[in-house]
């Protein structure tokens, strides 16, 4: 037998009895007459001591164990001397009576604690090893306990889970495809599936009426953070729904996800058009835990003989609170950071609401006291507050101005990792143009349906054409996306057509889900939730990559198994490909 407890057990209440425990080395204390081992476990640690005068060989035995070995142990729990209010187990510890050494390890390349020297590539090359410490356990089994309680409340109302293929056809539309050589087929390629979008479709025109899998999605673009190439969906499907019917169900899992794993009340859910979430927030996520929200500076602050504000289109601006003591040198650091590449602005204007009730601007030239306290007053700026100012361009302004609101949020300290401020955006458009090709794209994905009262503009309008389309938003991270889905073969074809597509190529592409619209398709819609941002959402991190097992780093490499990695010139031939990419080992 292996063990009796494991190393998260052991209580006071064991005091007295004979166990055995396995587990990992963490750490060796040889205080002379006695040797203390911390045995560690998925479940916890236990204190394991070795005496010298009761058993001088078993001693010097333990006093040789390395960090890591996997080590049996038979001895008596005993309480501590000095407990450990730190630890479940600190009560109590083992007196070993017998040790056997499972298997030895090699030295780790790093410390295998909650708090550890290794650095990311490192970690990333020993993933199995960094996946023993503490930290990123607790990520795994807070995933796992999302999943399970996500299938649980599915399952209680009716929803069930079908798997859809990872063989599938590459399509033009969304990101770009990963896609896989077919042998049988000469010259033929599968795509790996970007979202089951068209099956779980078909599985409503087959009558399931309720879809949803947790399942891996394939997307080639570039990463980020919150992105990686290969992540996990909760994706969803219903028949016979409207839009608030989709929107009801699905917030209503997300609370109930928070009560259960996180114990936290979603107090509401707002909901926000698209179009207004851009005019308050210049984002089609906003983070509303804090305030900040766009002034229109435009009416008090053009046409007064600054020509950096008279020949924009837009003159935004947001209050700081309690800001106006910052100083010159601090004002020109925010000035350098929205001039970076990344936020692109051509510069900051600023004015300081001061206590005294005076104003001091970076435009004092152009602006007298007068003009500014027009400005405070249009913007409720209070003394102490700070306004900063973009102008240019409305759409690169929004853009800058929401970079530049989220990061005086930071500085504030407003965006508490655990205050949860979810709403759901609502009323996307349907299009959006796209300059480099200079056709329309569809904004969520091309079966998203048009809002019925504005089929009219299809013809006249269509970048004006609102979709029955929302975005799940918590704290600025868009955590799912889904819409009402069009059910009709003709409306299904004209979208096709917007989009640029031949009636020959929207056959070639998607024959298969207009042909089946003409066997009986109810209306229906869903969404999908990103599971990988959810969990590092509810586990207060950023990045998705302490939330997935094996992740890819950001050249979407594993590092661990070394892939992608170069294939056998018997493969190329097999799967009728050339070779034209230089071989890794090669170049
Ligand atoms: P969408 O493309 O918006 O919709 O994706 C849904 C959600 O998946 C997450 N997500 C990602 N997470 C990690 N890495 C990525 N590369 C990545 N890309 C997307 C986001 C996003 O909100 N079929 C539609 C859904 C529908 O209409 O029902 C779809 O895939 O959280």
């Amino acid at each position: 037998m292996h063990r009796t407890h494991t190393c998260g057990d052991l209580r006071a209440e064991h005091a007295g009895e004979s166990v055995t425990l396995s587990g990992w080395v963490q750490r060796t204390r040889d205080l002379g007459g006695m040797t203390f081992v911390d045995l560690r476990d998925r479940y916890g640690l236990t204190q394991l001591a070795f005496n010298m005068d009761t058993d001088e060989d078993l001693c010097l035995k333990a006093r040789k164990l390395g960090r890591e070995f996997v080590v049996k142990v038979t001895g008596k729990v005993i309480i501590r001397e000095s407990k450990n209010a730190q630890m479940s187990t600190g009560d109590v510890e083992i007196i070993v009576t017998e040790l056997e050494v499972l298997n030895a390890s090699k030295t780790p390349p790093f410390t295998i604690e909650d708090e550890t020297d290794g650095g990311d590539d490192l970690r990333m090359q020993f993933r199995y090893l960094d996946l023993r410490r503490n930290p990123v356990q607790a990520n795994l089994m807070l995933r796992h306990r999302l999943s399970i309680e996500t299938r649980k409340y599915l399952d209680g109302i009716e929803f069930i889970e079908v798997e859809t293929p990872y063989l599938i056809k590459s399509t033009p539309e969304g990101a770009r495809d990963f896609v896989v050589p077919s042998r049988m087929n000469p010259g033929q390629f599968y795509a790996l599936p970007q979202s089951p979008q068209t099956f779980k479709q078909l599985l409503m025109v087959s009558g399931y009426d309720r879809y949803y899998q947790i399942v891996k999605c394939f997307r080639d673009e570039d990463l980020r953070a919150d992105r990686q190439p290969e992540f996990t969906q909760i994706d969803c499907e219903m028949a016979f729904v409207e839009q608030e019917d989709v929107l009801n169900t699905f917030e209503n899992l997300v609370r109930h996800l928070f009560q259960v794993v996180m114990n936290v009340e979603i107090e509401s859910f707002p909901r926000m058009t698209y179009d207004e979430a851009m005019e308050r927030y210049g984002s089609d996520k906003p983070d509303v835990r804090f305030g900040m929200e766009f002034v229109d500076f435009s009416p008090v602050a053009q046409g007064k003989g600054f020509g950096v504000f008279d020949s924009a289109e837009a003159v935004l601006g947001i209050v700081v609170p309690g800001s106006a003591n910052y100083t010159r040198k601090q004002l020109d650091k925010i000035t350098d950071w929205v001039k970076r590449p990344q936020i692109g602005a051509k510069g900051l204007v600023y004015c300081k609401c001061n206590d005294d009730g005076t104003f001091k601007s970076s435009v004092d030239k152009f602006f007298d006291g007068e003009s500014l306290a027009a400005w405070a007053q249009h913007s409720e700026a209070a003394a102490g507050d700070l306004i900063l100012m973009l102008s240019g361009d409305l759409n690169k302004v929004r853009n800058q101005l929401n970079e530049l609101r989220l990061h005086m949020g930071s500085a504030l300290d407003l965006r508490d990792p655990k205050n949860f401020k979810p709403l759901w955006v609502v009323d996307f458009p349907l299009l959006e143009w796209d300059e480099d090709s200079e056709r329309f794209h569809a904004m969520h994905h091309p079966f998203t349906s048009p809002k019925p009262e504005h089929f009219d503009l299809i013809d006249s309008d269509p970048g004006a054409v609102r979709a029955n389309a929302y975005d799940m938003v918590i704290n600025g991270v868009e955590i799912g996306g889904g819409s009402i889905r069009i059910h009709d073969k003709a409306v299904q074809a004209r979208m096709f057509d917007l989009l640029g597509f031949t009636p020959e190529e929207a056959e070639a592409q998607f024959g298969f889900l207009m042909n089946a619209f003409q066997y009986g398709a109810p209306p229906h819609g869903g969404l999908a939730l990103g599971f990988d941002r959810l969990c590092s959402l509810f586990g207060g991190s950023d990045s998705i990559r302490d939330f997935i097992a094996f992740p890819k780093n950001n050249s979407g490499r594993d590092v661990m198994i070394d892939a992608p990695s170069p294939i056998h010139d018997e493969q190329y031939t097999e799967l009728f490909l050339q070779s034209t990419a230089p071989a890794k080992d090669e170049e």
